[in-house]
């Protein structure tokens, strides 16, 4: 007996991704729902080798559904997840609604699984920032060894974290420039993002960070330890898929090069690919349709007494969404409902 499991916002980059987890990871499920707006209704997306028909989020039903994986946007998530939640179908939800709620576990099941046993107040399971989720997957294992003080992280973060409009504007605006007839403004975006950065994710806070950048700082302190201070600076990239991170890390103890990418070696979901030359390390083409998060370039920083820094490379449609949220759907599986 498997799940009867609901994927809603299907038609979009997470939604999608999220079924093709599903089938790839051979999920135990008895029956599957795709959800979205009502002007998709009878879209198909592929789930493994069957085609669904995409239905309407507002008219569905979730009594007698077991989980319901939500990739849609904060707004949505308000309106629906309640009611999910309500009727008896677990939510594990990718927008940023629920948190920072205490009374929801957020989740990375490499970092925190254990955690997993508070969903039953809300019957609700949050899942990270796609930015928080790679960089937690590392600096977990060596906060165990050598106790992490302080965290200076710099993003370089690509355009599908901004949804499917986010791709297009990359789109669109990279052939524009070649041809200056077809004029793309920034719409999605603050300014333009073809052959540009843009040091601007999510909204400005009062002290003059950003929404993103105060979420890897509070979502790093909810998973892995309150004491670990974290300061940010996000940037959006023109690359499609795959979120990078320059990570300087400050410890308590004395903590080795060498001894860190061997304890990084041994971690669930982290793969190293650290060599000193040219190629010798993980940028974010390469790191498309992947599991892993990838480490490159771990190396002592001198300017201090324990400090490491590191480059760490993810498919942030992967385990910044889909893959991490289908990870605590199948911990919830085996440790939770017990089905399958
Ligand atoms: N992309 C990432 O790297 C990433 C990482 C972590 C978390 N997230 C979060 O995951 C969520 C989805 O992101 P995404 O990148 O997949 O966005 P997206 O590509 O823009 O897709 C949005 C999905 O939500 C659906 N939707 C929007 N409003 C709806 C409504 N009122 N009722 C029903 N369905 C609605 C859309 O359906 P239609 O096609 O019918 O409009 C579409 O399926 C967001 O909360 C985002 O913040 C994204």
């Amino acid at each position: 007996m498997g799940y009867r499991v609901v994927v809603v916002g299907a038609t979009g980059n997470v939604g999608r991704e999220m079924l093709n987890i599903l089938a790839e990871r051979q999920f135990p499920v008895d029956e599957i729902a795709a959800l979205a707006s009502r002007k998709s209704i009878g879209t198909e997306v592929s789930f493994g080798d069957k085609t669904l028909k995409t239905q309407d989020l507002d008219a569905f039903d979730f009594a007698g559904w077991d989980m319901a994986l939500f990739a849609v946007g904060s707004d949505a998530t308000k309106n629906y997840a309640p009611k999910a939640a309500a009727a008896g179908c677990v939510v594990i939800d990718n927008s940023s609604l629920y948190r920072y709620d205490p009374d929801v576990p957020l989740i990375v099941p490499e970092v925190n699984a254990d955690a997993i046993v508070g969903y039953s107040k809300k019957n609700i399971i949050a899942n990270p920032n796609c930015s928080t989720a790679q960089m937690v997957v590392a600096l977990k294992p060596l906060h165990d060894r050598a106790r992490i003080k302080r965290v200076v992280v710099s993003t370089y973060q690509s355009v599908s974290g901004a949804g499917k409009e986010g791709i297009d504007e990359l789109w669109d605006q990279t052939k524009s420039v070649y041809n200056p007839v077809d004029d793309k403004p920034a719409k999605k975006f603050t300014k333009q993002i073809a052959f540009n950065v843009i040091p601007h994710i999510d909204v400005f806070m009062e002290d003059g960070s950003t929404k993103e950048e105060w979420k890897m700082v509070a979502e790093t302190k909810k998973i892995i330890d309150p004491s670990i201070k974290v300061t940010a600076t996000c940037v959006r990239v023109p690359v499609f898929v795959g979120h990078s991170e320059a990570v300087n890390i400050e410890f308590e103890d004395h903590l080795d090069e060498d001894e860190a990418r061997d304890i990084l070696r041994e971690a669930p979901g982290v793969m190293v690919i650290d060599k000193r030359e040219d190629g010798g390390y993980v940028t974010p083409v390469e790191c498309v349709g992947d599991y892993a998060t990838f480490i490159s370039r771990i190396r002592q920083d001198s300017t201090i007494d324990n400090g490491l820094n590191l480059w760490c490379v993810s498919d942030n449609l992967r385990k910044g969404a889909a893959l991490n949220a289908v990870q605590i759907a199948e911990t919830l599986g085996t440790r939770v409902l017990k089905k399958g």
